[in-house]
């Protein structure tokens, strides 16, 4: 019997680029609530997909020379695209909508003719600061010094036709929804959205553009497409079939029950998509929840930073279900939190490897070696059985509540405490003792049958995280279909007395952290180069940033475990050796070296390769595929500074 319906949505991802690990994030973190609704009983809807109209993506699409179709699908259904991505990571969505899909872009053209019937969208005049040549409209607040943000030249006063959405009326509605408990979570951000967007007074919404063709066609006006959120928000109810006859369950799902989404992205679920369905009569969502962002050395992941978090990459070399248990342990949903690959590989070997790997494959071990894999059926019970018999049958109820309130970090904290106290047990128990004595046959099972009772649960409620594991680990135990199910997690005792476990791969093989450390740094991808401007010419002052010194090669040595890079250890002038690290291993011997007077660019960033810090680069010159060290005559000192 269902308990219920419960539809769940991601926000629907650009497909511009390569998803990083923040959007796997956000989806493993939908799809471990997902696979909980379901487990308990749920009938769920867990719809993603992507956004794929806009003026960024026609442009990308055009640097590429390709259509933007053609550019979308590449990312979406390629090789090594969303889809797959998301069938590596094992996400459980029912659905995927596309906003090219033929079905969304019809049911966009009838809501926006909708909100056009019933008075909430007008024609205006949309005025702001234009740059001509990125074809781009700029409020004040975005420009740059004044100037366009995206490539530095003038702006000019503009005005053009437009369509407008009356979001100015659904001011007082929205704020008493924002109000409504429960409805934004976490709570702390109903502050936000109202006293950064209601109060200043809401204003009307610019829902149509004609700069650029890459969107939805207004039918009743065709220069003019359907503003991106407007049709981006609305795949929430196309997937589900309003105003289309591909899906038909509609009427079944919706209202949703969660939509997660991103912080940045709180006031478009929040304030605008709650409008829009005013405007359309429809029932507003029972919750919006605003998860934190995972950042990056304090900041947030970029293309040109060269910081991109690769899951396919993590996935691929530590296994899916540590990477989705580790994203989902180690940060609290509504918090940012801070992403290392150092945190990754401690967590994995801490909790995975060593505390529920190793308590299933010593208890499996053990009921193989002391009974054959089989329990004798009777027992004998001893006092020191109750705490962990108590805690593991009290688990469902507390991870229930936390998972029930997003905290899925709390939920399996929860588990892990019945774990540990499981790895306790067999401390206090000696079953290596009891096994001496043939008299304590018995006494020896009911240890084993604990230990295994304390797993079945355990691992039952780690299903969400880790689906693949817990199957493995179910198979070790002997765990039947029912033996899973959620309403047994509640029960001790379900294990039939006499089972009989069996030996697996080991579930999460330890990790050398200082090989894996370096082997990641090594494959990190350098920063993206900004796309050369259209005037590459640098001006004076823009050069004379750019901090040349002469350094005298103190050190120099092959680096362990890469074939391209060399470490210098430099005399720059300064009393401490600088440290930088060359890509020149193949046409150099670090012997060669010492002692050269050479040139190094002082003023980048730091940046870690192979686990260390490198300050800076040294220049070289290219010639017939060779890269050549500018050497200088010795007569110049280290710590000059070339100008
Ligand atoms: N297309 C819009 C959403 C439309 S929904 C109707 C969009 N797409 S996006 O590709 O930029 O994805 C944004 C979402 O990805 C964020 O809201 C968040 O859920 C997730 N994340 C992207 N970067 C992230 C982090 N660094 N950390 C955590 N989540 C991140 O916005």
């Amino acid at each position: 019997m269902s308990k219920g319906t419960f539809y769940i949505t991601t926000p629907i991802y650009y497909p511009s680029d390569k998803l990083h690990i923040g959007h796997a994030y956000c989806t493993v973190a939908t799809d471990t609530i997902a696979r909980y609704k379901r487990m308990c009983g749920y009938d769920v809807m867990f719809l993603t997909g992507t956004d794929e109209h806009g003026q960024k993506i026609e442009e990308k699409a055009k640097a590429k020379g390709v259509t933007p179709q053609q550019f979308v699908d590449e990312i979406v259904e390629g090789k090594g695209g969303i889809l797959d991505l998301w069938k590596l990571m094992n996400i459980s969505n029912d659905r995927f909508i596309r906003t090219t899909d033929n079905y969304h872009v019809e049911a966009i053209q009838k809501i926006f003719k909708q909100m056009f019937d019933n008075g909430d969208i007008y024609k205006g005049s949309y005025k702001g600061k234009y740059c001509t040549p990125c074809e781009s409209f700029w409020t004040e607040s975005q420009l740059n010094n004044g100037k366009c943000p995206d490539c530095g030249r003038d702006v000019h006063d503009a005005e053009e036709e437009a369509y407008f959405f009356r979001l100015s009326k659904y001011a007082d509605r929205v704020q008493a929804l924002l109000e409504t408990p429960g409805f934004l979570e976490p709570a702390s951000r109903v502050n936000e959205m109202i006293n950064n967007f209601i109060k200043p007074g809401l204003e009307d919404l610019c829902v149509s553009r004609t700069t650029f063709k890459w969107g939805i066609p207004v039918t009743f006006d065709p220069g003019h497409v359907v503003y991106v959120w407007v049709d981006a928000l609305s795949n929430y109810i196309t997937a589900l079939g309003y105003d289309n006859d591909k899906y038909n369950d509609f009427d079944k799902y919706w209202p949703a029950d969660v939509h997660m989404v991103g912080k940045e992205i709180v006031r478009f679920h929040s304030i605008i998509w709650p409008a829009m369905l005013m405007s359309l009569g429809l029932p507003m969502p029972k919750k919006v929840y605003g998860h934190g962002w995972l950042l990056i050395d304090g900041g947030k992941m970029s293309k040109s930073k060269g910081n991109m978090v690769d899951p396919v990459l993590l996935a691929e070399r530590y296994g899916v279900d540590s990477l989705r248990y580790f994203l989902m342990r180690e940060f609290p949903l509504g918090s940012d939190g801070s992403f290392t690959n150092e945190a990754l590989i401690n967590r994995i070997n801490s909790d995975l490897a060593n505390d529920f790997g190793n308590l299933v494959s010593r208890t499996v071990a053990m009921v193989i070696k002391y009974f054959d894999g089989t329990l004798p059926a009777e027992r004998v019970y001893e006092p020191v059985d109750d705490e962990l018999i108590n805690m593991a049958k009290g688990l469902r109820n507390i991870y229930e509540a936390d998972m029930d309130g997003f905290m899925s970090q709390a939920a399996v904290l929860d588990v892990f405490k019945v774990i540990s106290r499981a790895n306790k047990y067999i401390d206090e128990t000696a079953p290596w003792i009891l096994a001496k004595d043939e008299a304590n046959k018995a006494r020896l099972a009911t240890v084993m049958y604990n230990l295994l009772e304390a797993i079945r649960i355990t691992v039952t409620l780690l299903q969400p995280f880790m689906p693949e594991s817990c199957e493995k680990a179910f198979a070790q135990i002997g765990a039947t279909e029912n033996d899973k199910l959620w309403d047994n997690a509640a029960i001790f005792g379900v294990l039939p007395a006499n089972l009989t476990v069996s030996r697996g791969d080991t579930l999460f093989p330890r990790i050398d952290l200082e090989k894996e450390l370096a082997a990641l740094d090594a494959m990190s991808t350098p920063p993206a180069q900004p796309e050369a401007p259209e005037d590459s010419t640098v001006t004076i002052d823009e050069f004379a940033k750019v901090q040349m010194t002469v350094c005298k090669v103190l050190e120099c040595e092959n680096v362990k475990k890469s074939e391209k890079l060399l470490r210098f250890k430099l005399n720059d002038g300064s009393a401490a050796p600088r440290q930088i690290f060359s890509g020149i291993a193949k046409y150099y011997k670090p012997e060669e070296l010492v002692g050269k007077t050479v040139v190094a660019c002082t003023n980048l960033p730091p940046r870690k390769m192979m686990g260390e810090e490198s300050n800076g680069m040294l220049l070289s010159a290219e010639k017939d595929g060779k890269l050549n060290l500018l050497i200088l005559d010795d007569a110049i000192s280290a710590g000059a500074t070339l100008c």
